[in-house]
């Protein structure tokens, strides 16, 4: 059996064409980036041009109660349960041309290639993108992956809102991508996820591509802190509840966490967002709105820096006057992938010459909610500029995006033709 290779320019062509939706130039360094936070104007407008796409290579289409598409080749046997591989297209509203876009769309080049070759399967081979893969809008990520394996009810997901107050079941019925499939998926025969590695790793070993062998938990919080707003001249030291003095001083401690190694080697920790009320120089903010992301291979780590933290917010609440209101906005245990999948992947990099080696991911992403369901294992596309992603800088070349391609398409036909 001699399996096709993916066609490096088209596989090319359809990264830059869908990278042209939500296109905007970064102010400040004149890049171009791409924002297509999930279910905005954008992201319908990049969902219907990767559906056209599918439909052009003669997949059937379904749209679920979430938004998830799921793009359907037919095997030899149909009622067999597919291969599945997919990513997100959603972004975050700095992204690039990359993160997601290149599971989907190398999924569908594969799907193009045993097309061109009249290779059919003895599976069915859905593609699937999944809504909100992100989280950068209304707060949740995986939020499609994790509704589609019952991790998130569909009720909970359709109530998540924005900073707005709009909510994913509106923007989902108002973008028309609010289908009519059942969201809970059937077990598949196996997952797969070709995506850019978005960290320096791969790049500073000189390698090809890498081999995932799973991701890291994530835990993220949203805080609030009330405190007292006051003049910034006249208002004592000492009488103070300054919301934004609590909230640098969270964010220290998570600095101090992360660096001590009491939490293991690799903790990690940020405060992506942090708005403070009213944002004004000579005021005292009253209020700040912040945001703590936490990510640990090890669980138990994990657990135990979370209650550290909560314990933190405990002593800052006595010492400094404020009330601190939190609420868990995602929360992930480390995923360890299939070794059988992982171990095939593995293969095909070593037939295809491709140097390579195991890493486990720092990034989240939809294919660890699917391992929950399914054998799965992802595949890493180096990233050049210690591979900056969530960024209009972030880069992968055409060469290496193929290289990708290829090992998904080898590993999806070695599956999809498996009893
Ligand atoms: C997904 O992009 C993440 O935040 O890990
Ligand atoms: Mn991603
Ligand atoms: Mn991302």
């Amino acid at each position: 059996m001699t399996t096709p290779e993916v066609d490096n320019a088209r596989l090319w062509s359809s990264l830059m064409t869908l990278s042209e939706v939500g296109r905007y130039t970064d102010e400040r360094t004149g890049l171009l980036g791409v924002n297509r936070l999930a279910l905005t104007d954008a992201d319908k407008a990049g969902r219907d041009l990767v559906k056209t796409w599918f439909e052009q290579a003669g997949l059937t289409v379904r749209v679920d109660r979430i938004g998830n598409v799921y793009a359907r080749r037919a095997g030899r046997d149909d009622s067999l349960a597919p291969v599945m591989a997919g990513s997100h297209i959603d972004s975050v509203p700095t992204g690039g041309a990359f993160d997601g876009a290149l599971g989907v769309l190398a999924a569908l080049e594969a799907v193009r290639s045993l097309n061109d070759a009249g290779a059919k399967t003895l599976r069915p081979i859905e593609i699937a993108f999944f809504t909100d893969e992100e989280g950068a809008r209304f707060g949740t990520d995986m939020l499609g992956s994790a509704v589609a394996v019952g991790r998130i009810t569909l009720q909970e997901a359709y109530s998540l809102c924005d900073e707005t107050g709009t909510s994913v079941q509106q923007e989902l019925s108002r973008i028309g991508y609010l289908g009519a499939a059942e969201e809970r998926i059937s077990p598949p025969h196996a997952y797969l996820e070709c995506h850019v590695e978005q960290g320096p790793i791969l790049e500073a070993a000189g390698l090809d591509l890498g081999l995932v062998t799973g991701v890291q938990a994530i835990s993220w919080q949203q805080l609030e802190i009330h405190g007292k707003s006051a003049h910034a001249g006249t208002t004592p030291m000492d009488l103070r509840k300054d919301a934004g003095l609590v909230a640098s001083m969270i964010n220290l401690r998570m600095h101090e966490m992360a660096t001590s190694g009491n939490y293991g080697q690799h903790m990690r920790a940020t405060m992506g967002r942090v708005s403070p009320v009213p944002n004004r120089v000579n005021i005292v903010p009253g209020k700040v709105v912040c945001t703590v992301d936490l990510r640990n291979p090890d669980d138990a780590s994990m657990a135990r820096a979370e209650a550290d933290l909560a314990n933190y917010f405990d002593e800052l609440q006595q010492s400094h006057g404020v009330h601190i209101e939190r609420r868990q906005t995602a929360r992930t245990d480390s995923v360890t992938f299939d070794a059988k999948v992982v171990a095939q992947v593995g293969q095909q990099m070593q037939a295809l010459g491709y140097r390579h080696e195991p890493l486990q991911s720092g990034a989240g992403h939809d294919a660890q909610e699917m391992a929950s369901l399914c054998a799965t294992a992802m595949i890493f596309v180096p990233g050049q500029y210690e591979g900056i992603s969530h960024n209009p800088r972030e880069y992968s070349t055409p060469e290496a995006c193929a290289r990708g391609a290829n090992v998904l398409l080898r590993v999806m036909r070695n599956l999809a033709d498996e009893a």
